[in-house]
């Protein structure tokens, strides 16, 4: 029974989508566990490139069942939209499920993350606003409305009835805040356009979102099932079951640096709760990581470089947002992190990512321990945020590499520094280093043994 979980062992954007779509091959369902259209995958396949917000990244195989688990949150119009998108480039979306237990991201949610982060001023969060955190703040006050909803129009308008009513009233005030502070700054707070106004917003209109959404609830019906059933199906059948995170483990809400989170698990051991299936099921975790590292959004992050070197990793890696757009931050690879990440999710073998990006970086610096402000030498992640934000990382340097290794498929063809710097990650992290990427497509991987 090979339960296989993927995930993201850093800051996320790590590349988790090919490698999930590399080993999906032997897999027959690939199932998503938790977050929403806050993630982004891009996998570039015969040379088309497939961006992916919400449908797990196995949907480009035609034998394969892809499942949103119970655990992710759904914005139906996006959702929708990607179906369509993949429909017009010719992949069938037949096998597609989505849980009846998955909650969905509505309109108010939206509308109150992004209300919330202006609030915020200066301390906001940096997110994706795509109505996430509301979601899951929904579902734990148990106001959420779930996809099984969609399919009885009178239980979908009383919840959204009772939901909707306390959003109204944060949202009036967070408007009347944001005009005042418009009107402070000088600016024509009318000229603005505001998420909810005075009067009713259209956006959110009871009758309108209910309509709204029937429409959805017809169209994703064919998809809609019990989605802990067909992997324990699948699972019972000997076959293999990917389990693909999203974001990464230093945005868990529980395990990363809070408050600069996202609001689901995105560690391993809640595979297992998003996706229903029991902790045995799983038999091995796979922890994808860069050879360097970047963070989107607010929040800290040790190593990040303000200097040419992070300009250079920045256009040499492409790193700006699939989701957003917004330029990530980056900087060297961080050890004490990804300790962390490899104990926290008992993670069995990495596949580090985009090593391609480090040509001509040399000399490579590793993070290997932090310093505190009062001069403590610390060997493991800081759970107290006050000391993790003001951590200095110390280097271990190695050699750099100037060549080419997009060509490079097998291990030996590898440059010896780069082998040296991917044998160091392994020796340090406890964990082999078992998939590298060399470039964008598909096929530029490196197995090692
Ligand atoms: P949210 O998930 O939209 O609430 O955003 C919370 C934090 O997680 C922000 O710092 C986001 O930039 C970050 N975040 C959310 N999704 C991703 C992702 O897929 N990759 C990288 N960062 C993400």
């Amino acid at each position: 029974m090979p339960g296989v979980v993927i995930i993201g062992a850093q800051w996320g954007d790590e590349g988790k989508g090919k490698v999930v779509d590399l080993l999906a091959a032997d897999a027959s369902t690939i199932v998503r566990f938790q977050g929403g259209n806050n993630a982004g995958h891009t996998i570039v396949r015969d040379g088309e490139e497939f961006k992916f917000h919400l449908i797990p990244s196995g949907i480009l195989y035609e034998d394969k069942t892809c499942v949103i688990g119970n655990g992710v949150v759904v914005d139906p119009r996006v959702l929708l939209g990607e179906i369509d998108g993949l429909r017009r480039a010719g992949v069938g979306v037949g096998d597609l499920k989505i849980s009846a237990n998955a909650h969905l991201i509505m309109p108010y949610h939206v509308l109150l993350d992004t209300a919330g982060e202006t609030k915020l001023g200066k301390h906001s969060i940096g997110t994706t606003r795509r109505g996430i955190g509301p979601c899951y703040a929904d579902k734990a006050l148990r106001l959420g409305i779930r996809v099984q909803d969609l399919l009885d129009e009178k239980i979908l308008r009383t919840k959204i009835r009772a939901a909707l009513e306390p959003k109204q009233q944060a949202l009036r005030e967070l408007s009347v805040l944001r005009r005042k502070r418009l009107k402070e700054a000088g600016e024509d707070a009318k000229a603005v356009s505001e998420p909810a106004g005075d009067g009713p917003d259209p956006r959110i209109d009871l009758h309108t979102m209910v309509e709204e959404h029937v429409a959805y609830g017809h169209r994703l019906e064919p998809h809609i099932a019990d989605t802990a059933k067909l992997c324990w199906d699948a699972l019972d059948a000997d076959e293999t079951v990917i389990f693909e995170g999203a974001q990464a483990t230093l945005l868990d809400l529980d395990h990363g640096t809070y408050p600069f989170v996202t609001s689901s698990n995105p560690v391993a051991g809640a595979a297992t709760v998003g996706a229903g299936v029991g902790p045995t099921d799983i038999t091995e975790v796979w922890g994808v990581a860069k050879a360097y590292a970047t963070r989107v959004g607010a929040g800290p992050f040790p190593t990040e470089l303000h200097d040419e070197t992070g300009e250079r990793m920045v256009d040499q890696g492409r790193e700006f947002g699939t989701t957003t757009g917004r330029r990530r931050r980056c900087g060297w690879i961080d050890l004490v992190a990804l300790r962390y990440a490899v104990r926290l999710n008992r993670i069995d073998a990495l596949a580090i990512t985009k090593l391609d990006v480090l040509r001509g970086l040399g000399p490579l610096r590793v993070a290997v321990r932090y310093r505190s402000r009062e001069g403590a030498v610390l060997d493991s992640f800081p759970y107290h945020q006050s000391i993790l934000h003001s951590a200095t990382p110390e280097y271990e340097e190695l050699p750099g590499f100037d060549e080419e290794i997009g060509e490079c498929r097998k291990e030996e063809e590898l440059p010896r520094a780069a082998r040296d710097f991917l044998a160091y990650i392994a020796e340090f992290t406890g964990v082999p280093v078992r998939l590298v990427g060399v470039g964008p497509a598909r096929d530029q991987v490196v197995w090692l043994d």
